[in-house]
């Protein structure tokens, strides 16, 4: 069957009508591919060694909860700590090793320069925490502008936490740097902890959901990876719009 220079045949011409009609009748919903597989594996076992990191470091670092725990509580959460501190460093250098690209991507939308709307959303974020229903945010680009300082922070105090940590590994077991170096790098390590403390606490609030505008977007690490249309627009409205002019990474499904 013929359509105009266009050459479509009959069946083609019969699902593209359904199709139609599926979209006015709201029962095919469209999703845009944010995370790669490789992505949410790298976050998720990086996520995990962290939140353990932390909690294992607590038992030297806090002296009442190392007493409280014994010898060989403390002992098996020391020895944890090294294992993990090396699953925490390898994991995501061989996932950048095997995906450069994807680096680049990473931090370059971190290091984007804020624009006027990057600039309104950072002020408006305080208040939109306590007042989402009524604050209309400014559309964002492929990283929030907040969330580009909080990604940027979390990317800074993990590195500084891998590489003291190694240092420390390294000084304990097979060199010996003398006690003020070694006082230094337990340091670093300690405000690294802070750091990554604060800023990993506000990423898994808004990233697991538990603020209600944000509820849902931890399958986008957690998941398979994508947002649907609505929720992409709401909150990287820029992002979403340049996505769907593209369609590359649009994916349609049915209700
Ligand atoms: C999110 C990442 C990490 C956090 C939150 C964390 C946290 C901590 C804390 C709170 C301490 C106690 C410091 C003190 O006593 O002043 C500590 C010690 C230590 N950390 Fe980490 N750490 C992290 C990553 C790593 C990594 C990647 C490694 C190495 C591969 C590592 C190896 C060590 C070592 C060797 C110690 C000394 C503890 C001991 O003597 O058993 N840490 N860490
Ligand atoms: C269970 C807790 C966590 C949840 C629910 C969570 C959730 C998320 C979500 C939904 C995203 C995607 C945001 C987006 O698409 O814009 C993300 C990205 C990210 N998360 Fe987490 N996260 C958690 C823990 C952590 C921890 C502990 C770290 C620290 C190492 C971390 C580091 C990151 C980084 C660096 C990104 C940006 C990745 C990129 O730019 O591709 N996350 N997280």
């Amino acid at each position: 069957m013929s359509n105009g220079p266009v050459r479509v045949s009959a069946e083609d011409m019969a699902l593209n009508k359904a199709f139609l009609k599926m979209m006015s009748e709201g029962k095919v919903e469209r999703f845009i591919k944010r995370h790669s597989l490789q992505a949410r594996l790298t976050h998720g076992i990086t996520a995990m060694s962290c939140i353990w990191l932390c909690l294992s470091g607590l038992f030297v670092f806090v002296p009442a909860l190392t007493q409280a725990a014994g010898p060989d509580a403390v002992l098996f959460m020391r020895m944890s700590h090294r294992v993990i501190g090396v699953v925490f460093v390898a994991v995501p250098l061989v996932s950048g090793l095997l995906a450069p690209k994807g680096v680049a991507h990473v931090f370059k939308n971190l290091f984007t320069k804020w624009d006027s709307d990057d600039k309104k959303w950072m002020k408006l974020f305080f208040p939109y925490l306590f007042m989402a229903k009524w604050i209309h945010m400014p559309d964002q680009h492929e990283v929030k502008s907040g969330q580009r300082f909080a990604d940027g922070m979390l990317w800074f105090a993990g590195a500084l936490m891998g590489v003291t940590g190694i240092l420390l590994v390294v000084g304990s077991s097979w060199a010996d740097f003398g006690m003020a170096a070694h006082g230094a790098i337990l340091l670093l390590h300690d405000i690294g902890f802070f750091l990554i403390a604060i800023f990993a606490m506000a990423h898994m609030f808004l990233g697991s959901g538990i603020f209600q505008p944000y509820r849902g977007l931890a399958k986008l690490m957690f998941g398979n990876g994508m947002v649907s249309e609505s929720d992409a627009l709401y909150h990287w409205g820029h992002w979403a719009r340049e996505e769907i002019a593209l369609g590359e990474n649009v994916v349609e499904k049915r209700r």
